[in-house]
This record gives C-alpha cells, sequence and structure tokens, in this order.
C-alpha cells in the first residue's frame, strides 16, 4: 500500500489536495471551562452540537488540536521591560530563571490550538473543479515539494469560485467564534505532523527554507515496534497515534478530550468526520437493517440453544433501535474517526505517555488503543486534507451529541498571560505524601502574575476591574506566604510598595535569609535589591521620636478626613453611646473643631490637645471622662496615635517600607470584639490610623504606582469605623495606581454592596465553616460535588479567580529557593535559624 501525502496548493486558508479537493481551515478560541461549573459545561456541548450540525450539508470535516508554542520567552521579555530600574537586575534573573525552569521541566511550553477544516469541493459542480485542477497539478506521487512550493498562484477564477462557499462555512464557524485561519497557518498545519515533538515544531514562524521539504521526512514504523520514528532535518522524535476504539454504551460526560489535557505533557487530538447520508442503498438506513437482522439471528440461536441473549447484543440491539430512530427522525448521523497522538525524544518517554493516556482514558470508560500495525496509515489518514477513506477499523457511528459529548476546545488555565509563576493549575486527583515541587512538576500550566495588569483598563476580556487583590482563609494555610510573594512581585514594578505587618514578622527574617552567605553567594541580585530597598519603619512606643507619628492630626493634611479620623479614634477608645454621655460627646466634637483651628493657623497640635480642652470644661462628667482617656493613653501603645504634635506625621518615601508597630497584640480573628482586652482594642485603634494612612499613601500621587499589602486586615471588620476605612482604602483604586493586596479571615469579607473596590483578583484558601460562601464569591455552583471537591483541596492549595473572571484550583508554588526562604513565617522568639528552616 503507498501513501500519499495530500497537500498540493495552499491558498489563504484553503487547502487544494492532490485530489483535487479543496478544504478550508479556521481555528477557534477555546472556551474557559471546569467541572465546578456543569451549566456551563453543558451549555458548551450545545454550542458545539448546533455548530457540528451546521456543518452536515459538507459532509467531510475534520477537527484536531495541536500543541502550540506559548513563546514564553518572547512574553517574559516584553514583561521585563516593565521592571522598575532600581529593580532591573533581580527581576531580569527571576525571568532568566523561570524561563530555564519551565523548559528544564516542560521542554517548550505549550497551549493547544484548536482547527476546523471543512471540505468545499464536493459541492462545487465536479467537472469544472476537476477541469481547474488539472491545469495547475503537475504532480506525481513521491516528488518532493518543499513548503514554499506548496503556495498557490491562482488567478482570480479560482478564488471567486471557493469564496462563496468559504464564506458560508466562516458565517457558520461563528457560532464557535472562529477565525479564518492565514496562510502560514495552514502551511503549519501541514507541517507539524511531519516534525511532531521536535523543539522547534511548535512554533508558527518555522524557517522556510526552500530546500526544505516536509517529505524529506522519514517514517520508520520498524525502529521502535508500535512507535513511529520521526526523523528529519530539525531532529528526531518518537510518536504514538493511539485510535479511540471504544466507549461505554453511554457516551455522555467522559469528557475525554478535555481530561487529557490535564497531563503534563501536550497530547494531539485529530478527528475525521463524515456526515452519513440516511437513507439509500450505502446509507446508513440499509446498513442498520441488515445489522439488526444478523443480531436478531445470533440472539435467535443463542435462545434456542438455551442460553440467555448475551449481554452485549442485547445492548448492540438498543443501539441500534436507536440509530434506526435517529435515522427516521432525521437526525445527523456522523461516521468518524478519532485519535490521540503523544510523542517522546526517546523510545521510553513516548511509552509512558502513552501508558498514562492510555489508563486515563481507561478511568473514563474509553478504550484506546495502540494500533501497532498500523502507525504509518493513522500518520497518513489524519494528514490535513485526507478524508475519511474506507476503513473499517475504529470507526464510530454517533449523532453530533457522541463528538461534542468529548467537550472539545475548552480549557482552564488561570492567571495573566505572562508575568511570573506563582503557582500551578492542579489537577492531580491524589496529592498524598507529595511535596509541592513535586506536584508542581506534573502540570504544564503555570499560572502567571502580572503585577501591572490589574491597572490597566485597555486587556482584552478583562472582566474585573479593580487591581485589589484579596486572599481569605483560615489560620496557617499559607495567605501570608502568598500574599508576600505577590508583593514581592509587585515591588519590581515602577512604583512604591508598603507592607503593614502587624504581626512584625517578616523584615528581621528576610534580612536573616538575605545575610546568609550561602544565599548572598547564589542570589546577589536579589540579596542586593532587598538589601538596598527593603526599608523597617519600626514604630516604638517607647521611642519618643516615634510618638504621635500615627496622630490623625499629624499625618492627615485634609482636614475633614483629620476630623472623622480623630472622632473615630476616640470612640473606638471610649464608649460614647449612653446618654450620660453625651456632654463628653459633645465636647469631644468642639475639642476637635477647636484644635483642628489652631492648626489651621499653624501651630503644630495633636489629638492630646483635644483631651485637655475636655479637661478644661465646667461639666465634672466631662472631666472625668477626659482624665479617663488620658490615664489609658499614658503609657501605652496609643502614645502612638496621641500626641501634642511634637514628631512629623508617618512619611513614607523608601521604595519599599515594611511598616511594624512594636507592643501590638491582635486578638484572635474569632474573639468577638466586646470580649478584647484594654490591649488588644488599642491595638486595634492603631490598625485603623494605619488603614487610614494607607488610604493617603495609595492617594498621593496619580502617576505614581503603589501597592499596599495589610496583613491581618479582618481586623477592619470588627467595628463599624473599622468598615468605613477598609472601604474608603478599597475605593483608591484604579485611577490612583493603588493596588491593595488585604489578608484577612472570611471570604465574605471580599463582597461589596456597589461595584468600586471590589477585588480584581481574589485567592480563597479552604475553610470548612465557608465553604457554600467560597464557591458563592468565587462564582461556582453551590453543589455537594463541589463541596466535597473544595473540602479535599490539598495542602497550600487555594481557588483563584482571576482577572478575567476564572476560577481554578491552584497550588502556590515558589520555585525561586531564597525568595521561597523569605516568605516563611517565622514565629518571633522561636530561634529563627535559615539552614534548619531550609532543610525541614
Ligand atoms: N505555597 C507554599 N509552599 C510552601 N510552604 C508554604 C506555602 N504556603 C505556606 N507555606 C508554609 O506554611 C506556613 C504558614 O503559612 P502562613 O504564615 O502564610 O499562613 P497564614 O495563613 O498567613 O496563617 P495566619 O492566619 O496564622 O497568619 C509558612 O511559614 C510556610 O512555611
Ligand atoms: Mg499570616
Amino acid at each position: 500500500m503507498k501513501f500519499k501525502q495530500p497537500f498540493h496548493k495552499v491558498y489563504h486558508n484553503l487547502l487544494l489536495t492532490t485530489e483535487n479537493e479543496v478544504w478550508a481551515y479556521f481555528t477557534c478560541p477555546s472556551d474557559y471551562v471546569i467541572g465546578q461549573n456543569k451549566e456551563v459545561q453543558e451549555k458548551h456541548k450545545q454550542k458545539w452540537n448546533q455548530f457540528l450540525q451546521s456543518l452536515r450539508r459538507f459532509e467531510d470535516f475534520e477537527l484536531f488540536l495541536n500543541p502550540h508554542s506559548y513563546n514564553l520567552g518572547e512574553r517574559l521579555t516584553a514583561f521585563s521591560e516593565n521592571f522598575d530600574e532600581q529593580a532591573k537586575l533581580m527581576g531580569d534573573s527571576l525571568v532568566d530563571r523561570t524561563l530555564s525552569e519551565l523548559e528544564n521541566q516542560l521542554r517548550v511550553l505549550t497551549t493547544e490550538k484548536f482547527y476546523i477544516g471543512v471540505k468545499l469541493s464536493s459541492l462545487s459542480s465536479a467537472t469544472t473543479v476537476k477541469g481547474k485542477a488539472m491545469e495547475v497539478v503537475d504532480y506525481y506521487a513521491g516528488k518532493l515539494l518543499s513548503l514554499n512550493h506548496y503556495h498557490l498562484t491562482v488567478d482570480e477564477d479560482f478564488f471567486k469560485r471557493y469564496r462563496s462557499i468559504e464564506s458560508e462555512i466562516f458565517q457558520l464557524v461563528g457560532t464557535i467564534n472562529g477565525r479564518r485561519l492565514t496562510e502560514q497557518e495552514v502551511l503549519q498545519a501541514c507541517r507539524y505532523p511531519y516534525v511532531r515533538g521536535m523543539k522547534t515544531s511548535f512554533d508558527l514562524d518555522f524557517v522556510e527554507n526552500s530546500s526544505y521539504s516536509l517529505t524529506d521526512t522519514i517514517l520508520d514504523p520498524t525502529e521502535e515496534q508500535g512507535l513511529l520514528k520521526l526523523r528529519s532535518s530539525e531532529g528526531t522524535s518518537y510518536i504514538a497515534l493511539l485510535p479511540i476504539h471504544k466507549f461505554a454504551p453511554n457516551l455522555a460526560f467522559n469528557h475525554i478530550a478535555e481530561v487529557v489535557q490535564s497531563l503534563p505533557f501536550p497530547v494531539e487530538f485529530r478527528l475525521k468526520g463524515h456526515f452519513e447520508p440516511l437513507k439509500g442503498g450505502r446509507g446508513l438506513k440499509g446498513k442498520s437493517s441488515r445489522a439488526a437482522k444478523r443480531l436478531k439471528n445470533s440472539a435467535k440461536e443463542t435462545v434456542s440453544m438455551g442460553d440467555s441473549e448475551m449481554k452485549s447484543s442485547r445492548f448492540n440491539r438498543y443501539a441500534l433501535t436507536d440509530l434506526n430512530n435517529k435515522i427516521d427522525l432525521r437526525v445527523p448521523v456522523i461516521k468518524w474517526l478519532g485519535l490521540f497522538g503523544v510523542f517522546g525524544q526517546t523510545p521510553e518517554e513516548c511509552r509512558s505517555r502513552i501508558r498514562t493516556i492510555i489508563s486515563l482514558c481507561q478511568s473514563r470508560n474509553v478504550e484506546i488503543v495502540k494500533g501497532l500495525a498500523d502507525q504509518v496509515f493513522l500518520f497518513h489518514q489524519f494528514l490535513a486534507g485526507n478524508k475519511l477513506g474506507p476503513e473499517k477499523n475504529w470507526l464510530h457511528y454517533t449523532t453530533v451529541e457522541g463528538i461534542s459529548e468529548m467537550l472539545l476546545s475548552v480549557e482552564n488555565r488561570i492567571g495573566d498571560n505572562v508575568g511570573i509563576p506563582i503557582g500551578i493549575v492542579s489537577e492531580l486527583k491524589n496529592t498524598r505524601n507529595l511535596t509541592p515541587k513535586e506536584v508542581a512538576k506534573t502540570s504544564r500550566k503555570p499560572i502567571f502574575f502580572n503585577p501591572s495588569i490589574g491597572n490597566q483598563n485597555d486587556i482584552a476580556d478583562k472582566k474585573a476591574n479593580s487591581p485589589h487583590i484579596a486572599i481569605t482563609g483560615p489560620t496557617g494555610n499559607g495567605k501570608s506566604y502568598l500574599a508576600k510573594f505577590i508583593f514581592f512581585l509587585s515591588v519590581l514594578m515602577n512604583g512604591k510598595g508598603l507592607y503593614v505587618d502587624p504581626k512584625s514578622e517578616f523584615f528581621d527574617w528576610i534580612m536573616e535569609v538575605i545575610n546568609h552567605p550561602l544565599y548572598q553567594e547564589k542570589y546577589p541580585d536579589t540579596c542586593a535589591f532587598i538589601q538596598q530597598h527593603f526599608h523597617q519603619v519600626r514604630l516604638d512606643p517607647n521611642k519618643t521620636s516615634n510618638k504621635g507619628v500615627l496622630d490623625p492630626f499629624c499625618f492627615i493634611p485634609n482636614r475633614v478626613a483629620a476630623k472623622d479620623m480623630a472622632q473615630d479614634l476616640f470612640e473606638e477608645l471610649y464608649d460614647f453611646t449612653s446618654a450620660r454621655e453625651k456632654k463628653s460627646r459633645l465636647a469631644m466634637l468642639e475639642g476637635i473643631e477647636t484644635v483642628l483651628k489652631r492648626r489651621d493657623q499653624g501651630e503644630r497640635i495633636g489629638l492630646l490637645h483635644v483631651v485637655d480642652f475636655m479637661l478644661e470644661s465646667t461639666h465634672e462628667e466631662v472631666r472625668d471622662t477626659a482624665s479617663l482617656i488620658k490615664k489609658s493613653v499614658q503609657g501605652s501603645i496609643l502614645e502612638l496615635a496621641f500626641s501634642y504634635g511634637e514628631n512629623e506625621g508617618l512619611n513614607l518615601t523608601n521604595k519599599v517600607t515594611i511598616l511594624e508597630v512594636l507592643g501590638l497584640e491582635m486578638p484572635r480573628a474569632e474573639t468577638l470584639s466586646s470580649d478584647y482586652s484594654a490591649t488588644q482594642r488599642k491595638s486595634v485603634m492603631l490598625m485603623m490610623s494605619i488603614g487610614k494612612f494607607c488610604e493617603l499613601f495609595g492617594l498621593r500621587d496619580r502617576e505614581e504606582s503603589t501597592v499596599v499589602l495589610f496583613d491581618e486586615s479582618w481586623i477592619f471588620n470588627s467595628s463599624k469605623n473599622g468598615r468605613a476605612i477598609i472601604k474608603s482604602m478599597r475605593r483608591v483604586g484604579r485611577s490612583f495606581n493603588n493596588t491593595l493586596i488585604i489578608v484577612t479571615q472570611s471570604v465574605k469579607d471580599t463582597a461589596e454592596e456597589d461595584d468600586t473596590g471590589n477585588f480584581g483578583r481574589i485567592f480563597a484558601y479552604d475553610d470548612k465553616d465557608e465553604r457554600e460562601d467560597i464557591l458563592h464569591h468565587l462564582g461556582l455552583e453551590i453543589t455537594n460535588e463541589n463541596i466535597e471537591w473544595l473540602k479535599n483541596l490539598p495542602k497550600y492549595h487555594c481557588l483563584y479567580l482571576d482577572l478575567r473572571g476564572h476560577v481554578g484550583k491552584m497550588l502556590v508554588y515558589c520555585p525561586y529557593e531564597e525568595i521561597h526562604q523569605m516568605l516563611q513565617t517565622v514565629k518571633k522568639n522561636t530561634s529563627a535559624d535559615v539552614e534548619t528552616t531550609f532543610s525541614g
């Protein structure tokens, strides 16, 4: 048997075959669809049903999915242009490491591209096509054609003949958002099978070398049993084409075209389909009634022999009846042949991939086989432009649903298109006893984080309009780890960063890491960047130079804002609500007004002047209240916020500031605010002052980007004033180039009645008390299955709702060891030794 390759000429998105047939090619974007949203999944299948049905009058079509280069190098280079001048060295070295890490693991980072080919020619008048084609055909079997030669020089006539019918298909492809392929893309689709798995095989901009020819590739089925060895000027590789052999009786929900994309290596999918004529001699009806008769006879035989009808033939009979019904209803039936393709650099690699994919499909009740002796045949049969021939094996007759149940052209990638990876899309069913590194190795879907994208307006398909980021989850899950990681990446960009660290757990530790000789030697750029640009502001209430740096009268220039904040603080500190306190409250408000007037005149004042004003009141109860306030401030951490204006308010000018307050005692999230101890209450008050400061920090300059990370920001939800503060922090947002990263316990804290100040990205760790809320907030269906799914989120995994509104299961993973080290949360007073933590 001699196999011919079918390509003759390519013109725009049309391929003229050596059989004088013309195929038109299109591609469509993969839809983001995940199993957690059944409804979306079903809609997607409906769409494909509709599309495939619409092709029925074209008879022959093909669908295929090829791995396609992600162009990671180019994307990262473009990304690295956004680095801050001061962070360039560290940023560039991170980019280099990202590239080599991913290439090491995956060789080439690929995505998938879905193609649709439809045969046109049978509809035009056959004789003229033939006549036309004879003119252009100077082909004889075996002639070597270079890619260049496939370009067709056609006359107007040729173009016209196919244009109207091609545009008709173009309209149909619109159902699935398809577009026409370019000539280069068609050539790539023709070329790909011959260079599968070789390094350059995924690139569109392959070198068009005039002496290069597809058919120079040697297919060798003899070297390795069951595999095809491809050898060409671009290298060698081993491939295997695995036809889909059998489905479970019910095709529903097998979704195999989707599931194979979760494997850690690229998998091709190819399908050739033919709409069967329903009636007539060669039609399906005839075939199926002959088959039914055969089955009936065999059933009779087995019964008469005392056996019950065999199970399988009973099913066949059922299927045939079903088929007959469909034929009568004129439901189109497709004859099709489908396969998965894998490749490897070595025969062993290819074989292990075969095993993986076969067992994965088995778990979905779909049997795929090795097609040992037929590799060369399958290779040719599935080239673009070949239609289904007279072959008998592995054929399926189904309605369009049989094809769309495989769930074609979907994807589940999340995150930004480019950036530094902060984790991977995690698809393993079982991760027990696997380290994060081992889990990360099983994915070829890194989740990129691009810090500057949240603030940009003109990103296609961006859903969320807010640059803010929320990280939610119960204690100890890894919220701070992720928050700090994101913060690190954000400060590589232009602008300033502020990290509010109520637990004072970050700065000393990163200093210890970067001062370690091991890291200094291995990662000088990271160490230098942090050494130069990370500054600690540690507020110690015992230092006289710190007194009043958080006094709203000192750091809030705006009069109204200063007044509101002052009032908030007084009300947090002392309960003015009871009727008896009416006079005190009045005095406090008057005091604020009077003192602010003095500030207007240039005097340096502070909140304690308000207390002094109250002390001068003629009413005894007001004086008592004032003394109480003064007493509770004196000698406590509140001296940071209540002062006589002796110091300048906090003002940050460094690139990165880590703000800590000594002596804070944060209540636990679950403690009721009425149960707070005095120190806890004061700590919360200081946090509010800091919250206000963060808002001003973001508002300072429209042009300069700022990123504020507020760890433990659930604290704001403990009181009404606190909620107002976080609300205004969230309002700053895009118009001021401000990104707020908040870390909080409950996903409910991310909600907002109006649209302003929403979160563009949400990372939610599982919380056993909030599963329904998590699903709801991230837009997933609340079903038992999904709750179970959440329950089984492994360690260091969270759900990520990205800027496009896509949600997925993510392993937070930092492959950069020195940064990983810095992200550790080291409890104070356990002696922090870099080496021991690192080995643990
Ligand atoms: N993605 C990760 N990879 C490796 N280790 C991690 C990861 N996430 C967290 N860890 C480890 O878990 C520890 C606890 O994480 P982290 O301090 O971020 O938790 P948290 O949610 O902030 O807890 P808390 O609510 O107590 O602040 C970290 O010190 C780190 O060692
Ligand atoms: Mg934390």
